[in-house]
């Protein structure tokens, strides 16, 4: 055997050692074998670097070279949510609707819902090759140096599998590993992670893959997508992905009655305490994927899936205190000091209570006993008084009348909940809420600057609205509490960069009473520059996708004051995007009627930008390869099975510089 075969050798041993390990949960080698194979070759690896291999099983050891920034790439299909419900009557509702849709016979498949973070794995040819964040559902990172290192997840894939596909799934930090980190941290004095879904949130958004490898994270793969899927039902494609080496649970089943729907949630509402990962409900799916087409999708969520979550626990404590926080738009949020008490494991002292409305349902009197309960959120929540226990001298809790913080008196809103204080240019938390808010990754993305930073700058009097930003030097903020001259540069140059960013973002980070990421970006889609959305009109406004009549009030009012008025103007004259980029410049017909696949790695545009660049020339990007495709545009590292096919039928292979001139870049 020469080097060659030897590192194959070691590398389909260890391949398959791995999958009975992580993935079957029966070794069939003790640890110390592994580890010496392992070691040896990532030593050949080291000598004979000519062999190198992306999705080697060495690199699930890691690396501590920095990931830099993750890309964000596109979702091919963008990645939805599932509607939400916590009640059997809405589960019940939901079986009805599908029941009447359809018209004919359904199965359901029900699942674990497993408490991590989503993640989209690509796969081309059986090898992983990208894995993609949720993000904002359109756009992700691209994680994969992180994934690579998650032992269960595939590198690649064994026995029949299509050419491309994408599997999504949810990374997961066990309970074990979850306890071991928190566990590591209060030692370390650092902040405790409130639960394993935040815990792997951030770990799979390390810089580092060595760190990544090393908190063992876990996954389980719950939806196929592609255009050459193994079989018409969603049970029968996570059996074929189980034998391709995904790790997929065991707990599904497929119910044809409401009353097996029922029995299954029951049976898993106590029996999913003994797994060892963290779930928070049950996934009801329509097992038919001609009956999912059939049911479609939401602007969000998909008509054929529910998932039903569990109830939270609950936990009795003494209400000690109300006091109250004042946010970027000035709302005013009341928060509960409770007497500390456990709750699902974490140590609970302060519940939100929203606003004085739930407060007044509640009846809540200073020393009374309350229920408190985590829900979705993090922050848990009071949900009732036990009045048993109620002592008749406690005060009734009345909700303030003036600013905690600027002491101006609160204003509520017709037909509103919430109390605001109306200082919006002159109260301390509003104007730093604002910055912070403008400043955020969602937003400007300017990352040289945190809410600490922004809080000594306002206190040092430089900064009063997110147009000074803008004006600061590196001059003026040297000095400002320890800021060296290195980081005066990089905080100016990371308020420089945020120029780029896009119209859609500019206007979330203006911070619009009731504008949020999405609402932005539909309204710069007919919108698309801040003079059209200054001069429109209430109907202009409420004609567009998602705004309602609150929403537009609101950009009305927003746009009213002068002293906003005056801050866009600031902005635009400092060079900020003030309109979306129409980049009809590049534009063409070249590619009109052509079926294009993409295959392999590229050099000089991602496969990203290339799929772009065929849209943008009236092409047409499809995924496999059949006798419809005009041609392949193919990378380094095509498949074989691509190969053969293309030859079979006879489809031209075009490679990168052959394509970049066919449309002239
Ligand atoms: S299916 C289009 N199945 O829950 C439908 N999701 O609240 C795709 N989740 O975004 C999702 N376990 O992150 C599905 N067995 C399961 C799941 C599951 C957990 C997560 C997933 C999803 C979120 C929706």
């Amino acid at each position: 055997m020469d080097t060659f075969e030897r590192i194959i050798y070691l590398r389909e041993q260890l391949n398959r050692h791995n999958y009975n390990y992580y993935v079957l949960n029966t070794p069939e080698i003790s640890d110390k074998e592994f580890d010496d194979m392992m070691a040896e070759l990532i030593r050949l690896e080291k000598e004979n670097p000519q062999y190198n291999d992306e999705n080697s099983p060495s690199v699930r050891v890691g690396s501590d070279l920095s990931n830099n920034e993750f890309e964000h790439v596109r979702h091919e299909y963008p990645m939805l949510s599932l509607a939400n419900t916590y009640s059997k009557d809405e589960v019940e509702e939901f079986y009805i609707r599908t029941k009447k849709a359809l018209n004919e016979d359904f199965e359901i498949c029900c699942e674990i819902k497993y408490d991590g973070v989503s993640i989209s794995l690509i796969y081309e040819d059986g090898n992983l090759r990208r894995a993609i964040t949720r993000g904002d559902g359109t756009f992700g990172d691209d994680v994969t140096a992180n994934v690579r290192t998650i032992k269960s997840i595939p590198l690649k894939l064994r026995g029949n599998y299509p050419d491309r596909l994408e599997m999504r799934g949810e990374i997961l930090m066990p309970w074990e590993s979850f306890d071991k980190l928190n566990k590591e941290r209060e030692e370390n004095e650092e902040p405790l992670l409130a639960n394993p879904r935040n815990a792997a949130a951030g770990t799979i958004k390390q810089q580092s893959s060595a760190i990544v490898a090393k908190r063992n994270l876990d996954s389980y793969l719950y939806y196929m997508l592609g255009d050459n899927l193994p079989a018409d039902t969603h049970y029968d494609n996570l059996e074929a992905a189980r034998q391709w080496g995904f790790k997929i649970t065991d707990t599904i089943k497929l119910c044809r009655t409401l009353q097996e729907v029922f029995d299954y949630i029951d049976y898993w509402d106590t029996e999913r305490k003994k797994l060892p990962v963290a779930t928070d409900g049950i996934v009801l799916k329509v097992n038919s994927l001609a009956q999912q087409e059939e049911l479609g999708f939401t602007a969000k969520t998909p008509k054929w899936a529910i998932a039903y979550k569990f109830q939270a626990e609950q936990a009795l404590t003494r209400l000690n205190e109300v006091t109250y926080q004042v946010g970027r738009t000035g709302v005013i949020t009341p928060v509960a000091n409770l007497d500390p008490v456990l709750l699902s494991g974490t140590i609970v002292k302060r519940a939100s209570l929203h606003n004085s409305e739930i407060i007044e349902k509640l009846d809540l009197h200073i020393g009374d006993m309350v229920y408190v309960e985590k829900g979705g959120e993090i922050i848990p929540k009071i949900t009732s008084v036990e009045m048993s226990k109620r002592n008749p001298d406690g005060q009734k809790v009345e909700f303030i009348k003036v600013c905690p913080e600027c002491g101006t008196p609160l204003v509520r809103i017709e037909g509103e909940a919430a109390h605001y204080c109306p200082n919006e240019t002159g109260c301390a938390p509003q104007i730093k809420g604002k910055i912070e808010h403008f400043i955020m990754r969602k937003a400007m993305n300017i990352d040289g600057l945190g809410p600490e930073t922004v809080e000594d700058f306002f206190d040092h009097g430089l900064i009063h609205n997110v147009a000074d930003l803008y004006e600061l030097t590196e001059e003026k903020i040297i000095g400002v509490e320890r800021i060296a001259e290195k980081s005066a540069a990089k905080i100016i140059a990371s308020i420089n960069k945020s120029k780029e960013v896009g119209f859609e973002k500019v206007l979330f980070a203006l911070g619009i009473k009731f504008v949020g990421e999405t609402t932005a970006k539909r309204i710069t889609e007919v919108l698309p520059d801040i003079d059209s959305i200054m001069s429109a009109s209430f109907e202009q406004l409420t004609a567009i996708n998602d705004v309602g009549e609150r929403i537009a009030g609101s950009i009305i009012k927003f746009f009213r004051n002068p002293d906003n008025l005056d801050i866009v103007n600031r902005l635009r004259n400092h060079g900020l995007k003030m309109a979306i980029e129409t980049s009809s410049e590049g534009k063409t017909d070249i590619l009109k009627g052509k079926s294009i696949v993409i295959s392999g790695t590229f050099e000089l545009h991602s496969r990203e930008e290339y799929k772009k660049i065929i849209e943008d020339n009236g092409g047409k990007n499809v995924s496999s390869i059949s006798s419809k495709t005009s041609f392949i545009l193919a990378g380094e590292g095509m498949g074989p099975s691509k190969q053969k096919k293309a030859e079979e039928l006879n489809i031209p292979i075009v490679n990168e510089e052959e394509f970049n001139k066919m449309i002239n870049i």
